[in-house]
């Protein structure tokens, strides 16, 4: 009789540990084809690593599907969304529907209006204030110019003391694309530089979009630019290539790098610092980016998620919450020197 009483206890709690998937935690992310969400996602899933059980899925840029998604992890009984939303105007409809099931959700790297992040206590954010990169951009390209507005070193190649530049804009609509363009121009204003934007364009955070972007730009028959600022590294990767094939970075003495006082090349400066790029200012082609620090971002994001699934986020949470949402990781600048 004790024997089968400790069987169907063990029958039980098997049946139960199946039917509640203990410690479940689904990743939604917009595409899978970023280069700088991969480096994100790959930091979230090491880190998740033997704390929770990490469901990723990525959502091909369409709402419809990452909604959907969103739908089959609720049936399938998963404990805690990590969601970077495809439309970020779409979090109204997510959070009310997480609310209704109350599912905690952490949204990442494309921000919801803050209207909809108090619709709930249960929704966090993480990411990085795009302000920040905009304004470290700009101080990275004066630094180049020499740092005296009023007296630009041999960068300013035509000598007309002002500098000649291409702005790569990422997504429309997206805050980091929006307030960097927007930031990195109000920081040379406010510091006494001019500036004349030859073009800005909108290239989708993309490497091939950004490529033929600039391709159309150098077509236009205009000088080629003395700086170009790209929203994030992907597309400064892009811009470069197209450079390099029209002879703009002239590698004389064919060792594969650019030797910067006497070879012939084109400031860009990318934001997200990923592996990619970083292997191109070494070899001197990209001047240099601002790190997206992606490895925090996934350090914080796992660490809230385990704390959700246990039940606390309290204050002894390692990363500081302010207005009990949101986790701000800084930027920092990387360039060679
Ligand atoms: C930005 C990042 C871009 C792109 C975008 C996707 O923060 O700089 O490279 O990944 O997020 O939302």
């Amino acid at each position: 009789m004790k024997y089968l009483s400790i069987w169907v206890v063990l029958v039980l709690s098997v049946l139960a540990a199946c039917s509640s998937p203990r410690n479940s935690v689904g990743l939604l992310v917009y595409r899978e084809d970023d280069l700088f969400m991969r480096s994100l996602v790959n930091d979230i899933q090491k880190e998740s690593d033997g704390q929770f059980s990490l469901d990723t899925r990525f959502s091909l840029n369409s709402q419809v599907i990452q909604n959907e998604q969103i739908e089959n992890l609720i049936r399938e009984e998963t404990q805690v969304l990590i969601i970077n939303p495809v439309d970020r105007l779409g979090a109204y409809a997510v959070v009310k529907r997480l609310k209704m099931e109350n599912i905690p959700v952490i949204f990442f790297n494309r921000e919801p209006l803050r209207s909809d992040m108090e619709l709930w206590d249960q929704v966090w954010y993480v990411g990085a204030k795009a302000e920040q990169s905009g304004r470290m951009q700009a101080e990275l390209a004066m630094e180049l110019f020499g740092s005296d507005p009023d007296s630009l070193n041999e960068f300013d190649r035509n000598d007309d003391g002002r500098i000649q530049t291409v702005i790569l804009k990422g997504e429309q609509g997206h805050q980091d694309a929006e307030i960097r363009t927007a930031m990195v121009q109000t920081a040379f204003q406010e510091a006494g530089y001019s500036i004349d934007v030859i073009a800005v364009e909108t290239a989708n955070w993309n490497r091939n979009e950004a490529y033929e972007t600039m391709e159309e730009i150098l077509d236009r028959g205009v000088n080629p630019p003395e700086l170009v600022l790209s929203n994030n590294d992907a597309m400064a990767l892009g811009a470069i290539s197209i450079m390099r094939q029209r002879g703009l970075f002239s590698d004389t003495n064919g060792n594969g790098k650019m030797e910067r006082t006497d070879e012939e090349w084109i400031p860009v400066l990318g934001i997200d610092g990923v592996p990619e790029s970083v292997e191109q200012i070494e070899a001197g082609y990209l001047y240099g980016t601002v790190h997206n620090d992606y490895s925090t971002m996934a350090k914080a994001i796992a660490a809230l998620a385990e704390s959700i699934l246990e039940g606390r986020v309290d204050d002894d949470f390692p990363y500081e919450i302010i207005d009990g949402k949101y986790i701000w990781v800084d930027y920092k600048t990387f360039t060679l020197d």
